[in-house]
This record gives structure tokens, sequence and C-alpha cells, in this order.
């Protein structure tokens, strides 16, 4: 198999994924998702940029086939699914250094057992020419791990990012024109990598605004030929501010639930409110974590099994916590049989969102007039806090 070109001396020899449906073991991948490497050929050296998962080594071993030399091997990102390849790169081609940043230089030993003697690491800024091929080396860390870099080719003005503008989509076509087809699976891959270090992805983002990219090649995805709109994508989803939605996991047991929710969906309607309800029954955990990139307010809508919340609803409220979205306002609301600390223990289990809670309405069984006025009160207060935002 023939490495495939970019651009002269520039190769892809990554691996699509068509098959793999479930990323971390948490987030569903509809789409699949890819493993890119690059080959940067220099007059004098050969850099290999970031490698594959392990269980698609064979495809890069077939690329690389015909290729009797690699002197460096960039590892912008520890996480496996980049590096997973380097420790059998390293017996491909005894005369390889791998080239990372201070910090990942001792995950890579932890994480993969290489050998330190190895690794040299670069500094940020640093640049390094192959032979007419320049590497500039940028710290842009916590996307998605401490130690990430990314590495900018000057000549062909093409940033290799690795997880960073990644999206979790196989195809066999390398690029992309603009982020509009792929918007949701790059938003997908955000929302679960990114979005927890929202600040620090923001400022990376200042750090290459005057970098002159006419190609962004991430580690994931295709490339994307008009970088311009995945940069914006990614301002818009790490501004402050939210959108007039309301983000509403819920799932009910005997409808006492499901009655609060319908009603609370209309009221939140009849006041201009966008409201995305999930059944955590069935629904796509990605979209939900989508949904979390813009909400403004998170309505935790959840029965009570035995004494506690339901596992499907708090499996969301421990998600959306573990993601840290930029949301401003939430509220609980549900049903109990007899007795419960349902509210409480999903209060506790947000410490991470930085939200006002603007309520709880917990009916026991049928929700009552009370009830509903309680959530007619809650959507009046939900719309007033969206509008004092300047949403409404
Ligand atoms: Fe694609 Fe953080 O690894």
């Amino acid at each position: 198999m023939k490495p495939r070109e970019i651009v002269p001396d520039v190769l892809y020899v990554g691996a699509p994924d068509f098959d793999r449906r479930l990323f971390d073991s948490l987030i569903p991948l509809p789409d699949g998702t890819s493993y890119n490497a690059y080959l940067v050929r220099g007059r004098e050296k050969i850099a290999l940029v970031d490698s594959v998962e392990p269980m698609k080594r064979d495809v890069l071993e077939a690329y690389l086939a015909d290729v009797p030399k690699v002197d460096l091997v960039i590892s912008n990102h520890t996480e496996q699914d980049h590096s997973g390849s380097i420790p059998w790169l390293l017996k491909r081609y005894p005369g390889a250094t791998v080239l990372s940043s201070e910090t990942a230089k001792p995950m890579l030993v932890d994480h993969l057992g290489l050998d330190a003697g190895r690794i040299r690491t670069v500094a940020d800024g640093e640049r390094l020419d192959l032979g007419g091929k320049t590497l500039r080396f940028i710290y842009t860390p916590w996307v998605h791990w401490p130690e990430t870099m990314s590495t900018y080719l000057e000549e062909d003005k093409i940033l290799f990012s690795c997880d960073w503008f990644g999206s979790h989509i196989a195809q066999t076509d390398l690029f992309v024109d603009g982020v509009d087809r792929i918007e949701a699976e790059a938003k997908r891959y955000y929302a679960e990598i990114m979005m927890p270090f929202r600040p620090i992805v923001r400022k990376n983002l200042d750090k290459i605004k005057d970098l002159e990219i006419r190609l962004i090649a991430p580690s994931h995805g295709p490339i994307y030929r008009d970088p311009r709109s995945v940069i914006q994508a990614y301002r818009d989803w790490t501004d402050d501010k939210p959108h007039n939605v309301v983000v509403m996991p819920w799932v009910t047991m005997h409808g006492s639930t499901a009655l609060m929710v319908d009603h609370l969906i209309t009221a939140l309607v009849e006041r201009g409110i966008n409201v995305l309800p999930f059944n955590m029954a069935t629904a796509d955990i990605g979209q939900l974590a989508m949904a979390l990139v813009d909400a403004a307010t998170i309505v935790v809508a959840c029965p009570t099994v035995h004494v506690g919340p339901h596992p499907a609803v708090f499996n969301a409220v421990i998600l959306a916590n573990a993601l840290r979205p930029k949301a401003r306002f939430a509220a609980i609301i549900g049903a109990y049989g007899w007795a419960g600390q349902m509210a409480e223990t999903v209060k506790a289990a947000m410490p991470s969102l930085r939200v006002e809670l603007l309520g709880q309405v917990v009916a026991k069984g049928l929700p009552k007039r009370a009830d509903i006025e309680a959530l007619d009160a809650l959507a009046d207060a939900i719309a007033a806090k969206h509008r004092g935002l300047g949403l409404l």
C-alpha cells in the first residue's frame, strides 16, 4: 500500500476505523473514527507525525513497507490512539528518535514503556529543518492532555494538530472543504475531549491566531482545506456565552416524571426557550454531550429508584459534571414513591458545574396542582435568567 500524497513529500499513512462504535468505552461513534499519521520527507531527514491505534497497526505497517528509513517520530500526544504504535516503530526503525514536549517524555515512558534514551524533548516554538521541510513545535496543552503539542510545517503551512480540531468520522476521502459537512462529528469530538478544558482551548486558539494555515491535518477525521471554518466553530464552542437552550436529561418509570417533563417543556417553549430533551433510556450520550456545548441551563428530570436518583439520569449528571460545560443554571425535577433523597444526591454529584441552582420540583407520585404551579414558576425563573444574559 502506497502512502497517499497530501502535498509533495507530505504523505498520509493513517487508518480509518469504520467499525469502531465506542470511544473510551463511553461515547458512541455512529460514523467510526480514524487515527491519522503523516510522513514528512525532507532532503536529509524523514519524520513521522504521530502513529496509529495499535489495533490498526497493520495499516501503518503496510504504508511503511517501502519506507526504509524514518529518522524522527513526532509524538504530539501520548494517548495510545496516537502513540500506541511507537514501540513497534522504534523496533522497525532502530535509528529513529522520538520527539515530544517536555511533559510528554515521562508520560511516554509510563504509558508505553519507551526507553527514555530514545526520546528527545523539544521546546515550545523550537524549529527543526528536515531539509526543505521545517517543523515548528507549538505547545498546545490540554487538547487533549497536559503534554499535547501541535506541529506546524512552515513551507506547506500545514498544522498537524493531533486531537485538536479532530472529528470522529471514518472516510476514504482524506479532505473536507469546510467544517459544515462534518460539524456534528467535530462537535461530538470537542464535547467529549476538549470541553472540560474550554478556557485553555481558547488560549491555544489565540496562540495560533497569527499563524498562516493552509491545511489543518488532525489525527482524527479529515484534513481541513478551509481551516478558518473549524477554527471559527471552536471559537463559538469555547465562547463563554451560552445559547438560549435548556438541556433536559430524563427518564420515567411510571409516568409521573414524564408528565412533569412534558409540562416544563411546553412552559419553556411558550417562554421562547429552545429545549433539548434526552430520554436517557435510549439516548446517544454523544448527542447529549454535543447539546451541552451550547446550553445555558440543565434541567435534570429524574425519578427515584429506592431512595436515590434513577441511574440512567444520574449517569448523565456525572457525565455533565465531568465535561464541565459552560451552562450557567440548573434545576432538578422528578418524582418519588414514598421517600428519598434524589435531589440531594443529584446536587452533590455536580461540584464541577459552575451553575446557579434555580430550584427543584419533586412530586410524590403524580404531579399535583402545586407541582405544576412550581414548574411554571421554574420556567419563569429560567426565562428571567436567559433574558438577563441577553439570550431572549
Ligand atoms: Fe485521540 Fe486524546 O487521543
